[in-house]
């Protein structure tokens, strides 16, 4: 289970630009004084269920920087020894953040891996690559944001099998979009994401499968939920389907309001980075 929480203060948080459908007409929409609030009970959320909390700087001109599952994928082998494979991001307008990640990688004590430009053209972090706990596995969604080609640079470097599953629906552009993975047994998904071929595995792996409607997933994020430690999640307000679902499966639940950050296609998963 990771330790530790980073996250990205708000503070040059904004929509500026156009990279996933729901960020359309919400071009300098976010109220800044809203979003630091509603940040901060995230952050609050996040530090209650024991997680040590790390926070940057945002940095001016990077105002999708506060999405900090984005910008790589960190790792822990059996010995305790820290990896990280640095992010390409697929926007030009979200390139320079990864740098900024990575020295916070550095002072934790982390060997740095950086993907080949030249082969691999995106990938973005735990945006589309989650763990699967208590296993050596990696469930990587490809199509929009991370291509295949990255995938097969973590299985070669980690020796770990990938799932890859194809996201072809635009509203879901990341994997943590439509799949949030709550413990070994269990995953939060929105089916309309996924093909028949990724959905039979994902019923293959998990015994315990929830599913959010459209209109939850969709327009609150449902499955953009966190759980960090198997049995506490953190979902954006209002997922009232979805949550009693959570809680018939035995799940503690904590609702946050997100809907600055909806504005720009994200919500409670995107907002932090969690490690080791
Ligand atoms: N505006 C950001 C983008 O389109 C939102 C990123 C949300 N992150 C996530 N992991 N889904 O890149």
């Amino acid at each position: 289970m990771p330790k530790k929480a980073l996250m990205v203060k708000p503070d040059h948080f904004s929509v500026d630009y156009v990279i996933n459908p729901h960020m359309e007409g919400n071009i300098g929409k976010v109220n800044k004084q809203m979003a630091l609030k509603q940040w901060e009970a995230v952050r609050d959320a996040f530090s209650g269920t024991g997680l040590e909390m790390h926070v940057l700087d945002g940095v001016d001109g990077l105002p999708d920087m506060v999405f900090c599952a984005n910008q790589s994928l960190p790792y822990i082998n059996e010995d305790g020894d820290k990896e990280v494979v640095m992010s390409i991001m697929h926007s030009e307008h979200r390139k320079l953040e990864v740098a900024h990640i990575e020295n916070w990688y550095v002072e934790q004590g982390y060997e740095i891996h950086h993907l080949n430009y030249k082969t691999i053209s995106d990938f973005e972090g735990m945006g589309d690559a989650l763990w699967h706990p208590g296993k050596r596995l990696l469930w990587g969604g490809y199509g929009f944001r991370s291509s295949l080609e990255a995938y097969e640079f973590i299985t070669d470097t980690w020796k770990i099998p990938v799932i890859a599953l194809k996201l072809s629906h635009p509203e879901f552009y990341h994997l943590d979009t439509c799949m949030c993975i709550l413990n070994q047994d269990s995953v939060l998904i929105y089916p309309g994401a996924f093909t028949r071929k990724g959905l039979d595995l994902i019923h293959e792996l998990f015994t315990n499968v929830i599913e959010s409607d459209t209109y939850e997933a969709e327009k609150l994020f449902s499955c953009n939920a966190t759980c960090p430690n198997g049995k506490d999640v953190i979902i954006q307000r209002g997922c009232t389907d979805t949550v009693k679902k959570l809680k018939d499966a035995g799940f503690n639940v904590t609702e946050v309001d997100t809907e600055e950050f909806l504005k720009s296609g994200g919500s409670v998963f995107c907002m932090k980075m969690l490690a080791w």
